[in-house]
């Protein structure tokens, strides 16, 4: 199962796919999250992306492109994979396509995650992160808030609050969102591989949504 989670920020796509790899036992690619570590770990091509992340703008697609074409290629996705953040351009979406067929491969579900924008913003700057990158779990100070403040439930870790989820940057990523990334669901409907959703309500309700698609059942434009 080659999965494609699709949905502004803060639509819940990292929340699904944490879901989802319990389930299926396959890997979630974010290449947001492999952004963010290489930030932490100081790396040249962390230093670069910092400054776009920082803004609300997307990092050059041929530095993601680069980072997926080794991450598709490592044994773990041969079962699957949940894309999580990438494809965010057409030309990612272009390139995305040549490396699978040389792996002999493709996308079977792009799953459409749809939230208002007024909800979005809500959503991210409540949102506290895990800072253990190993679990990395989300938590929202109104909707899902932790157990005991400012700490992990799953591990224990103490949580952050990202860089990005500042209010100011949170609407630049919502236009670069639209402008660059919403055209993908044109690219994907082409194909017949769109499966919209509506990602408002429980996270279990979304979650059963979408194995429903992923299953085979259920699989048209209605939302359900
Ligand atoms: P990335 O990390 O991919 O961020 P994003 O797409 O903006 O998405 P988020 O991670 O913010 O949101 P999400 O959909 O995962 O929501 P979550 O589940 O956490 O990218 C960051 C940056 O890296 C980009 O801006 C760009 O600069 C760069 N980048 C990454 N990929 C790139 C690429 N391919 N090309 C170029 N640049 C790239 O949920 C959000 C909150 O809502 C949480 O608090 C959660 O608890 C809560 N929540 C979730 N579901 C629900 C629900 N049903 N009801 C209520 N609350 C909910
Ligand atoms: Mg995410």
């Amino acid at each position: 199962m080659n999965l494609i989670l699709l949905g502004g920020p803060g639509a819940g796509k990292g929340t699904q796919a944490k879901k989802l790899i319990d389930k299926f036992q396959i890997p979630q690619i974010s290449t947001g999250d492999i952004l963010r570590a290489a930030v932490k770990e100081g790396t040249e091509m962390g230093r670069k992306a910092k400054e776009f992340m920082d803004a609300g703008k997307l990092v050059p697609d041929e530095v993601v492109i680069g980072i997926i074409k080794d991450r598709l290629a490592q044994a773990d996705c041969k079962k699957g994979f949940i894309l999580d953040g990438f494809p965010r351009t057409v030309p990612q979406a272009e390139a995305l396509d040549k490396v699978l067929t040389s792996l002999s491969s493709k996308i079977d579900h792009v799953v459409s995650i749809d939230v208002d924008e007024e909800a979005l913003v809500t959503r991210l700057t409540g949102r506290r992160t895990c800072k253990n990158a190993a679990c990395g779990q989300m938590f929202h100070i109104k909707f899902t808030p932790p157990k005991k403040e400012g700490t992990c439930d799953k591990c224990g870790t103490e949580l952050y609050q990202r860089d990005d989820d500042n209010e100011a940057t949170v609407r630049n990523r919502l236009a670069t969102y639209n402008q660059a990334t919403a055209p993908l669901i044109g690219y994907y409907k082409v194909k017949g591989l769109v499966r919209p959703i509506a990602g408002v309500g429980s996270i279990d309700d979304i979650f059963n949504k979408i194995v429903g698609i992923v299953a085979g059942g259920h699989a048209c434009a209605c939302g359900r």
